[in-house]
């Protein structure tokens, strides 16, 4: 199926090397022979010509303005130049500014179409036959973190475009989740109105239609349907994909068994092994979808004081911990960042982190070439701050969230997005977390005009050397964005990194540098999914898998 991959080739033609000690290497080597790619990292770094590649560019820019301040290439590219990379280099290959320009505009307008025409108002005035039979995607989330809430909205929302449905913000009591910090479009629907709606058009008087939700929990691999039902064909009126808490659950369709599923999924996050040109489809969803509250937005221009935008958007997730050598890393690539915008003014670099002892030092630092702003919420007297008692921090969640009140979180969060140029994320232990993921990728959409000229985004990763002593190991929360590169093609002792990171973080092991962690191939085991230690993965395994699989059918009656 998908034979011209790398991955695929190397497992095709090798059986007997796999049990080989030699493996990455013989094969690696091999690879790049057969497919041309340059055989070694180290002359792709030491390269300051290679401009026919549209996504060198950005990099050698880099390279060139400001010589890498960490030494290049880890001592492991010297002995065996091909069988791992450092994540500088699965950044540098991996992402095609270019090409995620073209394919986040093409998705900006696959979604307002679709919202035109699943949208509330035109759904609403639909006759009582023509919306009794329309279709309903519900996107619900609690308050606990926010960002593994916001993507249960937004694969909500996701999912809504894929099939072809409205979308319903669930409530809690009547009040939308952060509701009092976020406001959300008028195209979306509540769960009240909908039933308003049901019972004035008569849908189960005239029409025999109950209301009924099936609702499919992805968290529970034995009963989810996500790799082997047409959710198209569906005839359920709401659907609920519930537990969907990062950016992965709306991606697993790129591998449903359904050739209509597939081409839905590839619609909205591109195609299937080709990593370079993938959309930014979460923060494409977020620009039509939320906004900051009136309240919040007036903490937001507060601190922007009437001035710009900010340039560069600096976000440390420190837990607390004040590691010197996090605040380096960071320091170093925010560096990198300011000389690639050529800049003659000042640049304004937004500072946000969950520790406040990491901002007063790191000020001073910044303010040697950058104007820094940053939210500090005691000094700011407007309606929000009289809210200190909602969404208060409770103590055993200091250490995840940081100790100011949780409205904090929100006007950073509108702040740090307001980014016109780049985001970095740094971090005392995972780096792209959640939040720093939907920040990058709504500062992405927020800056791309449907008039700019071309690429002028970026995400970057800073991480200091001590996190990448195991490669990517550390990286493996599910939900992090590099999550996917953390298996044994990620270079062991790297020195600092500032990569170029995916707006929309990989769910499947399908690019160059990708391989999957022992614990990911367990878990997807779980889903079916036959995965090796190089990524790949059994497609037909999957077909059977589905064959012998019956639909696990959960519904509930609303009305
Ligand atoms: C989506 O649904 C609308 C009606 O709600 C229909 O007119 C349209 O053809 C559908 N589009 C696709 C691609 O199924
Ligand atoms: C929905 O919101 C948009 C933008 O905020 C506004 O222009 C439009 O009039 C609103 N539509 C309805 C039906 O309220
Ligand atoms: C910060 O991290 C270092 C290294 O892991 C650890 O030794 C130290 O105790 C941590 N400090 C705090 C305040 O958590
Ligand atoms: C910030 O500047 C101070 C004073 O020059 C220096 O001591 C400190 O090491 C710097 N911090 C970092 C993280 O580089
Ligand atoms: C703040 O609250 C006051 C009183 O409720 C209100 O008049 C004002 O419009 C609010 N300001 C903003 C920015 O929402
Ligand atoms: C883009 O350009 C077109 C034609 O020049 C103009 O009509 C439109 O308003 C512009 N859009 C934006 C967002 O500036």
């Amino acid at each position: 199926m998908r034979s011209s991959r790398r991955k695929g080739i190397s497992i095709s033609l090798l059986p007997s090397f796999l049990l080989a000690t030699a493996i990455f290497t013989a094969i690696s080597f091999l690879i790049f022979t057969l497919r041309g790619l340059p055989s070694s990292p180290a002359l792709h770094f030491a390269s300051t010509t290679s401009h026919s590649q549209p996504n060198g560019v950005l990099v050698q820019a880099t390279h060139k303005a400001a010589p890498s301040p960490f030494p290049p290439p880890s001592s492991d590219f010297d002995k065996n130049p091909s069988s791992c990379a450092t994540v500088e280099e699965m950044g540098e290959r991996g992402f095609s500014m270019t090409a995620l320009f073209k394919e986040s505009l093409r998705v900006r307008f696959l979604i307002q179409r679709h919202f035109h025409i699943n949208g509330a108002s035109r759904v609403r005035a639909l006759s009582p036959e023509q919306f009794c039979r329309h279709g309903f995607v519900m996107g619900k989330a609690s308050e606990a973190g926010f960002g593994n809430e916001m993507y249960k909205i937004l694969t909500g929302a996701a999912l809504s475009v894929m099939l072809n449905r409205s979308l319903i913000i669930g409530q809690t009591r009547g009040n939308y989740p952060f509701g009092e910090y976020i406001s959300y479009s008028n195209v979306t629907f509540t769960m009240k109105e909908v039933k308003h709606l049901w019972r004035k058009n008569g849908c189960v008087k005239k029409y025999g239609r109950h209301l009924v939700m099936r609702i499919d929990n992805f968290e529970e691999p034995a009963q989810t349907n996500v790799l082997c039902s047409n959710w198209r064909k569906w005839k359920h009126p709401i659907i609920w994909f519930q537990g969907t808490t990062d950016a992965m659950a709306a991606q697993f369709f790129l591998k449903n068994v359904h050739p209509e599923m597939r081409i839905a999924a590839s619609d909205l996050f591109g195609r299937i092994g080709s990593l370079s040109s993938r959309p930014n489809a979460f923060g494409e969803l977020m620009k039509i979808l939320i906004s900051p509250s009136e309240d919040v937005e007036e903490a937001v221009n507060w601190v922007l004081g009437g001035g710009v935008d900010p340039d560069i958007t600096l976000h440390m997730r420190m837990l607390m911990n004040r590691s010197v050598r996090a605040l380096q890393a960071a320091l170093n690539c925010l560096r990198r960042a300011v000389h690639k915008l050529h800049q003659t003014s000042r640049p304004r670099v937004v500072l946000v982190s969950d520790t406040p002892s990491l901002v007063k030092s790191l000020l001073p630092n910044i303010s040697e070439f950058a104007e820094v702003v940053h939210f500090d919420y005691k000094d700011f007297k407007g309606n929000i701050s009289r809210d200190n008692n909602r969404l208060q921090s409770s103590d055993f969640r200091v250490k995840d969230w940081g100790p100011a009140p949780r409205w904090v979180a929100f006007v950073d969060f509108f702040l740090a997005s307001r980014a016109k140029h780049t985001v970095i994320s740094g971090a005392y232990r995972r780096v792209g977390t959640t939040y720093a993921q939907l920040i990058a990728a709504f500062a992405a959409a927020n800056s791309l005009g449907e008039n700019s000229s071309g690429p002028s985004f970026s995400f970057l990763s800073s991480f200091q050397s001590n996190l990448l002593r195991e490669g990517l190991r550390m990286q493996v929360g599910w939900g992090h964005v590099w999550n996917r590169f953390a298996g044994p093609l990620s270079c062991r002792n790297q020195h600092d990194q500032c990569a170029f990171t995916p707006l929309l973080p990989p769910a499947w092991w399908d690019g160059l540098w990708q391989s999957p962690i022992d614990r990911d191939i367990r878990r997807l085991a779980a889903y079916g999914v036959q995965l090796s230690g190089f990524g790949t993965i059994d497609e037909n395994a999957i077909q059977s898998f589905c064959d012998l699989r019956r639909d696990k059918v959960r519904t509930i009656i609303l009305l």
